[in-house]
Parts: C-alpha cells; sequence; structure tokens
C-alpha cells in the first residue's frame, strides 16, 4: 500500500513509518517542513492528495511542550493542530478521484484531573 501519514515525523508517526516500511509498504508524511519522503501541508492543499491507499493523521502540537506556558494561545495550537491538519486531510480525500481506502485518527486518548 502507499500510505500517507499526517505527523508522520513525530514520536508514534517514525515507528509507524519504520513498521510500514520493512513490511514493504511505501510512506509519505505530510509535514510542516518539506523533505525527503515528505509533502507539505501547503503542498496537499494546493496539489490535493497523492495517491494512497491509506491516510493517517497524527498531527498535533505536543501537550507537554516544556517550552509553552499553559495559556490560550498555547491551549488554541493544541486544537488547531488537530483540528486544522485533519480538516485539510479530510478535504484533499473527498476531493480526490481515487480516495484512500482506509482513514485513521489518532489524537488525545484521555482525560485527567486537574491535580
Ligand atoms: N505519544 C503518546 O504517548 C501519545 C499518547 C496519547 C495520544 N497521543 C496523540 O497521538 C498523536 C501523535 O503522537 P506523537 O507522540 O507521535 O506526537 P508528536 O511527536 O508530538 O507530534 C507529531 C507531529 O505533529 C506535528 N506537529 C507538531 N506541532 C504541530 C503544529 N503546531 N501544527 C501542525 N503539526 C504539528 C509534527 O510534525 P512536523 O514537525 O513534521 O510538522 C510532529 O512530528 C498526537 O495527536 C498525540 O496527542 C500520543
Amino acid at each position: 500500500m502507499r500510505v500517507l501519514i499526517g505527523g508522520g515525523s513525530g514520536f508514534v508517526g517514525r515507528e509507524l513509518s519504520r513498521l510500514l516500511r520493512d513490511k514493504g509498504h511505501e510512506v509519505t508524511v505530510i509535514s510542516r517542513q518539506p523533505g525527503p519522503g515528505k509533502i507539505t501541508w501547503g503542498e496537499l492543499e494546493s496539489h490535493g492528495l497523492p495517491p494512497c491507499e491509506g491516510a493517517i493523521n497524527l498531527a498535533g502540537e505536543n501537550l507537554m511542550n516544556p517550552l509553552r506556558w499553559w495559556n490560550e494561545s498555547y491551549k488554541k495550537d493544541l486544537f488547531s493542530s488537530r483540528i486544522d491538519t485533519t480538516k485539510a486531510l479530510a478535504e484533499a480525500i473527498a476531493a480526490s478521484p481515487t480516495p484512500p481506502h482506509s482513514w485513521v485518527l489518532v489524537s488525545g486518548v484521555a482525560c485527567y484531573k486537574p491535580s
């Protein structure tokens, strides 16, 4: 399969990419930064979805970023980095004449008490 992974450069995505490539699948990462084996979110929006059988979104601002204060701006980035990337990928899939068979999202999986 050709698999497109938003945020595939991160902690989960690097391992998932390695596992998929080891099994013979082709991985393209969607990133904020251009590079080998990558397309940017801007390229996804302007050129549309590249041919793929699977699409995954793991992109999101790190919830434990030690360089950020827990303020409204940080909380906005936590939401928008997940929602806007998912929206961009969903729109590209909806507009594609050959949409992927699989579409997987991973985001927050737990809630914690304020303490
Ligand atoms: N790791 C865990 O234990 C864990 C647990 C529960 C849930 N999750 C969720 O699973 C997903 C993946 O986790 P992860 O640990 O692999 O995440 P991660 O390494 O912190 O980040 C994944 C990727 O998101 C992109 N990203 C970061 N900030 C962004 C921003 N402001 N706007 C757009 N993209 C941004 C980065 O890619 P580029 O720099 O290439 O753009 C980064 O490589 C996240 O949604 C996370 O909340 C993870």
